[in-house]
Protein backbone atom coordinates (compact mmCIF):
# COMPACT_ATOMS: atom_id res chain seq x y z
CA UNK A 1 0.00 0.00 0.00
CA UNK A 2 1.34 3.57 -0.81
CA UNK A 3 1.36 5.78 1.93
CA UNK A 4 0.33 9.54 1.64
CA UNK A 5 2.63 12.08 3.46
CA UNK A 6 0.56 14.24 6.54
CA UNK A 7 1.08 17.93 6.91
CA UNK A 8 1.12 19.23 10.74
CA UNK A 9 1.20 16.02 12.24
CA UNK A 10 2.90 17.52 15.46
CA UNK A 11 -0.08 19.90 15.79
CA UNK A 12 -2.55 16.88 15.94
CA UNK A 13 -3.84 16.10 19.81
CA UNK A 14 -1.82 12.50 21.32
CA UNK A 15 -5.04 10.87 19.97
CA UNK A 16 -5.57 12.16 16.51
CA UNK A 17 -1.62 11.51 16.14
CA UNK A 18 -2.78 7.25 17.10
CA UNK A 19 -5.80 7.75 14.98
CA UNK A 20 -3.68 8.10 12.14
CA UNK A 21 -1.36 5.82 12.19
CA UNK A 22 -3.87 2.85 12.95
CA UNK A 23 -5.27 3.93 9.50
CA UNK A 24 -2.24 4.80 7.71
CA UNK A 25 -0.06 2.04 8.64
CA UNK A 26 -1.64 -0.87 11.14
CA UNK A 27 -4.63 -1.32 8.79
CA UNK A 28 -7.68 0.13 11.43
CA UNK A 29 -6.28 -2.22 13.60
CA UNK A 30 -7.37 -1.08 17.20
CA UNK A 31 -5.75 -3.50 19.40
CA UNK A 32 -2.24 -1.86 18.38
CA UNK A 33 -3.45 1.39 20.59
CA UNK A 34 -3.97 -0.68 23.66
CA UNK A 35 -0.13 -1.58 23.31
CA UNK A 36 0.35 1.92 23.34
CA UNK A 37 -2.15 2.96 26.24
CA UNK A 38 -0.85 0.42 28.41
CA UNK A 39 2.06 1.87 28.74
CA UNK A 40 0.60 5.44 29.73
CA UNK A 41 1.38 6.50 33.47
CA UNK A 42 -1.78 6.34 35.00
CA UNK A 43 -0.62 9.77 36.83
CA UNK A 44 -1.78 12.35 34.41
CA UNK A 45 0.91 14.82 35.36
CA UNK A 46 3.46 12.02 35.54
CA UNK A 47 2.57 11.38 31.98
CA UNK A 48 2.32 14.81 30.63
CA UNK A 49 6.07 15.41 31.95
CA UNK A 50 7.75 12.55 29.97
CA UNK A 51 5.20 13.48 26.87
CA UNK A 52 7.08 16.91 26.67
CA UNK A 53 10.75 15.45 27.09
CA UNK A 54 10.29 15.57 23.41
CA UNK A 55 7.68 15.74 20.13
CA UNK A 56 4.97 13.69 18.54
CA UNK A 57 4.96 11.44 22.05
CA UNK A 58 2.73 8.76 21.53
CA UNK A 59 3.24 6.42 24.41
CA UNK A 60 6.82 5.32 27.10
CA UNK A 61 9.29 3.11 26.15
CA UNK A 62 10.00 1.27 29.05
CA UNK A 63 13.62 -0.06 29.64
CA UNK A 64 14.67 -1.86 32.85
CA UNK A 65 15.72 -0.39 35.38
CA UNK A 66 18.50 -2.43 37.47
CA UNK A 67 20.99 -2.18 40.41
CA UNK A 68 24.37 -3.59 40.48
CA UNK A 69 24.76 -3.45 43.80
CA UNK A 70 28.65 -3.91 46.47
CA UNK A 71 30.71 -1.67 44.41
CA UNK A 72 33.67 -0.45 46.41
CA UNK A 73 34.93 3.07 44.66
CA UNK A 74 37.32 4.62 46.25
CA UNK A 75 36.34 3.34 49.46
CA UNK A 76 32.39 3.96 49.72
CA UNK A 77 30.96 1.39 48.75
CA UNK A 78 28.27 2.28 46.06
CA UNK A 79 24.66 0.36 44.08
CA UNK A 80 24.69 1.32 40.72
CA UNK A 81 21.95 2.25 39.30
CA UNK A 82 21.62 0.47 35.60
CA UNK A 83 19.11 1.01 32.56
CA UNK A 84 19.91 -1.60 29.80
CA UNK A 85 17.37 -3.89 28.13
CA UNK A 86 20.53 -6.66 27.54
CA UNK A 87 20.33 -9.61 29.53
CA UNK A 88 23.09 -10.42 31.65
CA UNK A 89 25.33 -6.85 31.67
CA UNK A 90 23.58 -6.34 35.34
CA UNK A 91 24.46 -9.64 36.72
CA UNK A 92 28.18 -9.09 34.76
CA UNK A 93 28.52 -5.76 37.09
CA UNK A 94 27.16 -7.28 39.95
CA UNK A 95 29.31 -10.01 39.89
CA UNK A 96 32.52 -8.10 39.24
CA UNK A 97 31.48 -5.81 41.66
CA UNK A 98 31.73 -8.84 44.20
CA UNK A 99 35.53 -10.19 42.90
CA UNK A 100 36.64 -6.80 43.96
CA UNK A 101 35.26 -5.78 46.84
CA UNK A 102 37.65 -8.14 48.86
CA UNK A 103 40.79 -6.67 46.95
CA UNK A 104 40.59 -2.91 47.46
CA UNK A 105 37.83 -2.45 45.60
CA UNK A 106 38.20 0.30 42.55
CA UNK A 107 40.41 3.49 42.40
CA UNK A 108 39.72 6.57 39.69
CA UNK A 109 41.40 9.64 39.18
CA UNK A 110 39.84 12.55 37.42
CA UNK A 111 43.00 13.44 34.95
CA UNK A 112 40.91 16.47 33.61
CA UNK A 113 37.35 18.22 32.50
CA UNK A 114 37.82 20.55 29.92
CA UNK A 115 35.57 20.06 27.38
CA UNK A 116 35.90 21.83 23.73
CA UNK A 117 33.89 23.78 21.30
CA UNK A 118 34.59 25.94 18.31
CA UNK A 119 33.34 28.44 15.67
CA UNK A 120 34.11 26.87 12.67
CA UNK A 121 34.87 29.79 10.13
CA UNK A 122 35.97 30.67 6.39
CA UNK A 123 38.46 34.12 5.76
CA UNK A 124 40.18 34.17 2.76
CA UNK A 125 43.08 36.10 4.30
CA UNK A 126 47.02 35.71 5.44
CA UNK A 127 47.00 33.75 8.39
CA UNK A 128 49.50 35.25 10.47
CA UNK A 129 47.55 38.79 9.80
CA UNK A 130 44.35 37.03 11.29
CA UNK A 131 46.77 35.42 14.29
CA UNK A 132 47.57 39.39 14.94
CA UNK A 133 44.45 40.73 14.99
CA UNK A 134 43.45 37.52 17.63
CA UNK A 135 46.03 37.97 19.72
CA UNK A 136 45.91 42.06 20.22
CA UNK A 137 41.89 42.39 19.54
CA UNK A 138 39.65 39.65 18.95
CA UNK A 139 40.40 37.14 21.89
CA UNK A 140 39.63 39.82 24.60
CA UNK A 141 36.32 40.93 22.75
CA UNK A 142 35.53 37.62 22.41
CA UNK A 143 35.94 36.90 26.38
CA UNK A 144 34.30 40.45 27.20
CA UNK A 145 31.04 39.89 24.75
CA UNK A 146 30.42 36.33 26.64
CA UNK A 147 30.58 37.71 30.09
CA UNK A 148 26.87 38.01 30.69
CA UNK A 149 26.52 34.45 29.40
CA UNK A 150 29.47 33.01 31.62
CA UNK A 151 28.29 35.17 34.73
CA UNK A 152 26.71 31.79 36.21
CA UNK A 153 28.93 30.05 35.64
CA UNK A 154 32.03 31.92 36.63
CA UNK A 155 30.05 32.29 40.69
CA UNK A 156 30.17 28.49 40.39
CA UNK A 157 33.81 28.01 39.74
CA UNK A 158 33.64 27.36 35.80
CA UNK A 159 33.15 29.43 32.51
CA UNK A 160 35.45 29.67 29.80
CA UNK A 161 39.22 28.37 30.18
CA UNK A 162 40.52 29.34 26.68
CA UNK A 163 40.43 30.52 23.37
CA UNK A 164 42.98 29.73 20.54
CA UNK A 165 42.95 30.42 16.95
CA UNK A 166 43.74 27.44 14.97
CA UNK A 167 44.61 27.57 11.13
CA UNK A 168 43.48 24.73 9.48
CA UNK A 169 43.60 26.21 5.59
CA UNK A 170 46.55 23.33 4.99
CA UNK A 171 43.56 20.87 5.11
CA UNK A 172 40.49 22.90 3.51
CA UNK A 173 41.21 26.39 1.98
CA UNK A 174 41.06 29.57 4.13
CA UNK A 175 39.45 27.53 7.15
CA UNK A 176 39.98 28.55 10.61
CA UNK A 177 38.74 28.02 13.67
CA UNK A 178 38.04 29.20 17.44
CA UNK A 179 38.57 26.90 20.02
CA UNK A 180 37.46 27.36 23.85
CA UNK A 181 38.25 25.31 26.31
CA UNK A 182 35.35 25.11 29.19
CA UNK A 183 35.03 24.07 32.20
CA UNK A 184 31.32 23.45 33.19
CA UNK A 185 31.65 22.49 36.38
CA UNK A 186 28.41 20.35 37.55
CA UNK A 187 26.65 20.70 34.00
CA UNK A 188 27.01 18.71 30.90
CA UNK A 189 26.82 21.90 29.74
CA UNK A 190 26.12 21.66 26.21
CA UNK A 191 23.89 24.73 25.98
CA UNK A 192 26.50 26.78 27.89
CA UNK A 193 29.35 25.96 25.26
CA UNK A 194 26.90 26.80 22.68
CA UNK A 195 25.75 29.90 23.97
CA UNK A 196 29.01 30.82 24.28
CA UNK A 197 30.39 29.67 20.96
CA UNK A 198 27.26 31.51 18.58
CA UNK A 199 28.15 34.46 20.62
CA UNK A 200 31.66 33.80 19.40
CA UNK A 201 30.71 33.56 15.58
CA UNK A 202 28.59 36.79 16.11
CA UNK A 203 31.70 38.75 17.61
CA UNK A 204 33.96 37.50 15.36
CA UNK A 205 32.01 39.03 12.46
CA UNK A 206 31.38 41.96 14.17
CA UNK A 207 35.15 42.57 14.48
CA UNK A 208 36.03 41.86 11.70
CA UNK A 209 33.74 44.38 10.15
CA UNK A 210 35.27 46.79 12.32
CA UNK A 211 38.46 46.48 11.60
CA UNK A 212 40.29 48.89 9.41
CA UNK A 213 43.39 46.98 8.86
CA UNK A 214 41.39 44.17 6.84
CA UNK A 215 40.56 44.95 3.14
CA UNK A 216 36.94 44.73 1.64
CA UNK A 217 37.82 41.82 -0.08
CA UNK A 218 38.81 40.17 3.18
CA UNK A 219 35.97 40.74 5.18
CA UNK A 220 33.48 40.03 2.40
CA UNK A 221 35.35 36.62 2.60
CA UNK A 222 34.29 35.50 5.90
CA UNK A 223 31.75 32.77 5.91
CA UNK A 224 30.89 31.81 9.54
CA UNK A 225 30.27 27.95 8.73
CA UNK A 226 28.88 26.44 12.42
CA UNK A 227 29.46 27.48 16.52
CA UNK A 228 29.22 23.58 18.01
CA UNK A 229 30.55 21.93 20.99
CA UNK A 230 32.57 18.41 20.29
CA UNK A 231 31.16 15.94 21.71
CA UNK A 232 35.27 14.59 21.80
CA UNK A 233 36.59 15.33 25.27
CA UNK A 234 40.08 13.60 25.36
CA UNK A 235 40.86 16.40 27.76
CA UNK A 236 37.61 15.28 29.97
CA UNK A 237 38.80 12.11 31.45
CA UNK A 238 38.92 9.53 34.29
CA UNK A 239 40.84 6.45 35.21
CA UNK A 240 39.36 3.57 37.28
CA UNK A 241 41.47 0.54 38.12
CA UNK A 242 41.86 -2.80 40.04
CA UNK A 243 44.83 -4.65 40.75
CA UNK A 244 45.71 -7.46 43.46
CA UNK A 245 48.08 -10.21 44.01
CA UNK A 246 47.99 -13.12 41.06
CA UNK A 247 47.63 -15.37 43.13
CA UNK A 248 44.03 -13.70 44.56
CA UNK A 249 42.88 -14.30 40.90
CA UNK A 250 40.60 -17.28 42.16
CA UNK A 251 38.13 -18.10 39.39
CA UNK A 252 34.97 -20.20 40.06
CA UNK A 253 35.94 -22.17 37.07
CA UNK A 254 38.73 -23.49 38.59
CA UNK A 255 41.45 -22.26 36.34
CA UNK A 256 44.56 -21.61 37.95
CA UNK A 257 45.60 -17.68 38.93
CA UNK A 258 48.60 -17.28 36.91
CA UNK A 259 46.56 -19.15 33.74
CA UNK A 260 43.45 -16.63 34.22
CA UNK A 261 45.82 -13.91 34.67
CA UNK A 262 48.16 -14.53 31.42
CA UNK A 263 45.06 -15.43 28.80
CA UNK A 264 43.03 -12.06 30.48
CA UNK A 265 46.21 -10.08 29.61
CA UNK A 266 46.34 -11.95 26.20
CA UNK A 267 42.74 -11.03 25.64
CA UNK A 268 43.37 -7.00 26.36
CA UNK A 269 46.54 -7.28 24.29
CA UNK A 270 44.19 -8.71 21.42
CA UNK A 271 41.92 -6.02 21.51
CA UNK A 272 44.24 -3.48 21.70
CA UNK A 273 46.00 -4.19 18.41
CA UNK A 274 42.49 -5.87 16.57
CA UNK A 275 40.22 -3.89 15.59
CA UNK A 276 37.97 -6.13 15.07
CA UNK A 277 37.87 -7.62 18.52
CA UNK A 278 38.08 -3.95 19.48
CA UNK A 279 34.93 -3.02 18.53
CA UNK A 280 33.61 -5.77 20.52
CA UNK A 281 35.62 -5.13 23.22
CA UNK A 282 34.31 -1.92 23.59
CA UNK A 283 31.02 -2.10 23.08
CA UNK A 284 30.95 -4.42 26.28
CA UNK A 285 32.48 -1.72 27.95
CA UNK A 286 29.72 0.68 26.76
CA UNK A 287 27.23 -2.17 28.09
CA UNK A 288 28.02 -1.15 31.53
CA UNK A 289 29.16 3.12 30.73
CA UNK A 290 25.61 3.77 28.98
CA UNK A 291 23.41 1.78 31.11
CA UNK A 292 24.42 4.22 34.07
CA UNK A 293 24.57 7.26 31.82
CA UNK A 294 21.09 6.58 30.95
CA UNK A 295 19.83 5.86 34.76
CA UNK A 296 21.47 9.25 35.54
CA UNK A 297 19.96 11.21 32.87
CA UNK A 298 23.19 11.49 30.33
CA UNK A 299 23.52 11.78 26.83
CA UNK A 300 24.23 8.02 25.89
CA UNK A 301 25.25 9.08 22.41
CA UNK A 302 27.31 11.92 23.12
CA UNK A 303 29.61 8.80 25.75
CA UNK A 304 29.81 6.76 23.34
CA UNK A 305 30.40 9.13 20.09
CA UNK A 306 33.46 10.50 22.48
CA UNK A 307 34.65 7.29 23.88
CA UNK A 308 35.21 5.52 20.26
CA UNK A 309 36.92 8.81 18.90
CA UNK A 310 38.91 7.98 21.44
CA UNK A 311 39.48 4.61 21.24
CA UNK A 312 40.80 5.17 17.59
CA UNK A 313 43.22 8.12 18.78
CA UNK A 314 46.12 6.78 17.85
CA UNK A 315 45.12 6.55 14.02
CA UNK A 316 44.06 2.70 14.44
CA UNK A 317 40.44 1.57 16.93
CA UNK A 318 42.04 -0.34 19.85
CA UNK A 319 41.01 -0.86 23.38
CA UNK A 320 39.87 1.34 25.94
CA UNK A 321 41.19 -0.59 28.60
CA UNK A 322 45.00 -1.96 29.63
CA UNK A 323 46.36 -4.70 31.66
CA UNK A 324 49.53 -5.78 33.15
CA UNK A 325 51.31 -8.21 35.16
CA UNK A 326 54.45 -6.92 37.17
CA UNK A 327 56.26 -8.27 40.01
CA UNK A 328 53.11 -10.38 40.50
CA UNK A 329 50.59 -8.15 40.29
CA UNK A 330 47.56 -8.26 38.52
CA UNK A 331 46.40 -4.60 37.16
CA UNK A 332 43.60 -3.71 34.85
CA UNK A 333 42.54 -0.46 33.94
CA UNK A 334 40.71 2.18 31.80
CA UNK A 335 41.29 5.78 30.41
CA UNK A 336 37.74 6.89 30.10
CA UNK A 337 37.01 10.37 28.18
CA UNK A 338 33.36 11.82 29.62
CA UNK A 339 31.45 14.46 29.59
CA UNK A 340 28.48 14.18 31.98
CA UNK A 341 26.60 16.80 34.21
CA UNK A 342 24.72 16.10 37.51
CA UNK A 343 22.69 19.28 37.24
CA UNK A 344 20.62 20.64 34.39
CA UNK A 345 18.78 18.89 31.42
CA UNK A 346 17.06 15.69 33.22
CA UNK A 347 18.67 15.48 35.96
CA UNK A 348 15.75 17.79 38.51
CA UNK A 349 13.32 16.88 35.74
CA UNK A 350 12.86 12.45 35.21
CA UNK A 351 11.81 11.16 38.43
CA UNK A 352 13.59 8.18 38.24
CA UNK A 353 17.21 9.88 37.46
CA UNK A 354 16.60 11.83 40.34
CA UNK A 355 16.29 8.34 42.31
CA UNK A 356 19.38 7.32 40.86
CA UNK A 357 21.30 9.97 41.75
CA UNK A 358 20.21 9.94 45.20
CA UNK A 359 21.10 6.71 45.25
CA UNK A 360 24.85 7.72 43.98
CA UNK A 361 24.59 10.03 47.25
CA UNK A 362 24.10 12.98 44.81
CA UNK A 363 27.47 12.56 42.79
CA UNK A 364 29.67 15.78 41.68
CA UNK A 365 29.94 15.61 37.53
CA UNK A 366 33.40 14.13 38.45
CA UNK A 367 32.53 11.28 41.23
CA UNK A 368 29.82 10.32 38.27
CA UNK A 369 32.42 10.43 36.23
CA UNK A 370 34.11 8.04 38.19
CA UNK A 371 31.68 5.55 38.57
CA UNK A 372 30.75 5.38 34.87
CA UNK A 373 34.52 4.69 34.17
CA UNK A 374 33.93 2.34 37.23
CA UNK A 375 30.66 0.17 35.62
CA UNK A 376 32.60 0.16 32.42
CA UNK A 377 36.09 -1.54 33.80
CA UNK A 378 33.76 -4.09 35.50
CA UNK A 379 31.87 -4.68 32.69
CA UNK A 380 34.89 -5.53 31.19
CA UNK A 381 36.27 -7.30 33.54
CA UNK A 382 33.28 -9.27 33.94
CA UNK A 383 33.04 -10.02 29.83
CA UNK A 384 36.83 -11.44 29.82
CA UNK A 385 36.85 -13.60 32.85
CA UNK A 386 34.19 -15.49 31.25
CA UNK A 387 35.80 -15.57 27.41
CA UNK A 388 39.06 -16.63 29.10
CA UNK A 389 36.89 -19.27 31.11
CA UNK A 390 33.68 -20.82 30.36
CA UNK A 391 32.86 -18.71 27.80
CA UNK A 392 30.34 -16.06 27.47
CA UNK A 393 27.25 -18.35 26.19
CA UNK A 394 27.03 -19.39 29.45
CA UNK A 395 26.18 -16.48 31.73
CA UNK A 396 24.60 -15.04 29.14
CA UNK A 397 21.85 -17.55 27.63
CA UNK A 398 21.41 -18.21 31.36
CA UNK A 399 20.17 -14.66 31.53
CA UNK A 400 18.21 -14.91 28.37
CA UNK A 401 16.58 -17.90 29.07
CA UNK A 402 13.28 -15.99 30.25
CA UNK A 403 13.13 -13.81 26.72
CA UNK A 404 12.93 -17.39 24.99
CA UNK A 405 10.18 -18.49 27.44
CA UNK A 406 8.34 -15.28 26.99
CA UNK A 407 8.37 -15.82 23.72
CA UNK A 408 6.35 -18.83 23.53
CA UNK A 409 4.21 -17.46 26.74
CA UNK A 410 5.75 -20.23 29.15
CA UNK A 411 3.65 -20.33 32.57
CA UNK A 412 5.31 -19.57 35.76
CA UNK A 413 5.60 -23.24 36.31
CA UNK A 414 7.27 -24.06 33.10
CA UNK A 415 9.46 -21.68 33.79
CA UNK A 416 10.72 -22.86 36.76
CA UNK A 417 11.25 -26.35 35.45
CA UNK A 418 13.84 -24.34 33.13
CA UNK A 419 15.65 -22.99 35.84
CA UNK A 420 15.86 -26.42 37.34
CA UNK A 421 16.41 -28.04 34.34
CA UNK A 422 19.50 -25.28 33.00
CA UNK A 423 21.63 -25.16 36.40
CA UNK A 424 24.09 -26.83 35.48
CA UNK A 425 23.88 -27.18 31.84
CA UNK A 426 24.71 -24.66 29.25
CA UNK A 427 21.06 -22.71 27.57
CA UNK A 428 20.61 -23.40 23.92
CA UNK A 429 17.91 -22.21 21.97
CA UNK A 430 17.23 -24.81 20.35
CA UNK A 431 17.27 -27.04 23.20
CA UNK A 432 14.77 -24.87 25.24
CA UNK A 433 12.16 -24.70 22.47
CA UNK A 434 12.38 -28.96 21.55
CA UNK A 435 12.15 -29.07 25.61
CA UNK A 436 9.18 -27.05 25.96
CA UNK A 437 7.54 -29.25 23.13
CA UNK A 438 8.24 -32.30 25.07
CA UNK A 439 6.66 -30.53 28.01
CA UNK A 440 3.26 -28.78 26.38
CA UNK A 441 3.17 -32.52 24.53
CA UNK A 442 3.18 -34.79 27.67
CA UNK A 443 1.05 -32.43 29.42
CA UNK A 444 -1.52 -32.34 26.68
C1 LIG B 1 27.91 -8.34 24.63
O1 LIG B 1 26.95 -7.32 24.69
C2 LIG B 1 29.27 -7.79 24.96
C3 LIG B 1 30.43 -8.76 24.83
O2 LIG B 1 30.46 -9.35 23.53
C4 LIG B 1 31.68 -7.98 25.10
C5 LIG B 1 32.97 -8.71 24.81
O3 LIG B 1 33.00 -9.62 23.95
O4 LIG B 1 33.98 -8.30 25.41
C6 LIG B 1 30.29 -9.90 25.81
Amino acid sequence: MNHQPIEGFSKLSKQRKIDWLISEYLSGDRSFEQILQQYWNNDAELQKLHEEFSENTISNFYMPYGIAPNFLIDGKLLSLPMAVEESSVVAAASKSAKFWIDKGGFKTTIINTKKLGHTHFIMNVEPHKLQHFFNFKLKKKLFETTDEITANMRKRGGGILNIRLIDKTAEMPNYFQLKASFDTVDSMGANFINSCLERFGKTLREEVENDENFTSEEKNSLQIVMNILSNYTPDCIVRAEVSCKIEDLKDESGIAPEEFAWKFRQAVTIAEIEPFRATTHNKGIMNGVDAVVIATGNDFRATSACAHAYASRNGKYSSLTHCTIDGGIFRFWIDLPISVGVVGGLTNLHPLVKFSLALLGKPSAQELMSVLAVSGLAQNFAALRSLVTTGIQKGHMKMHLFNILNQFNATEEEKQYFVNYFKDKTVSHHEVISKLRELRDMNL
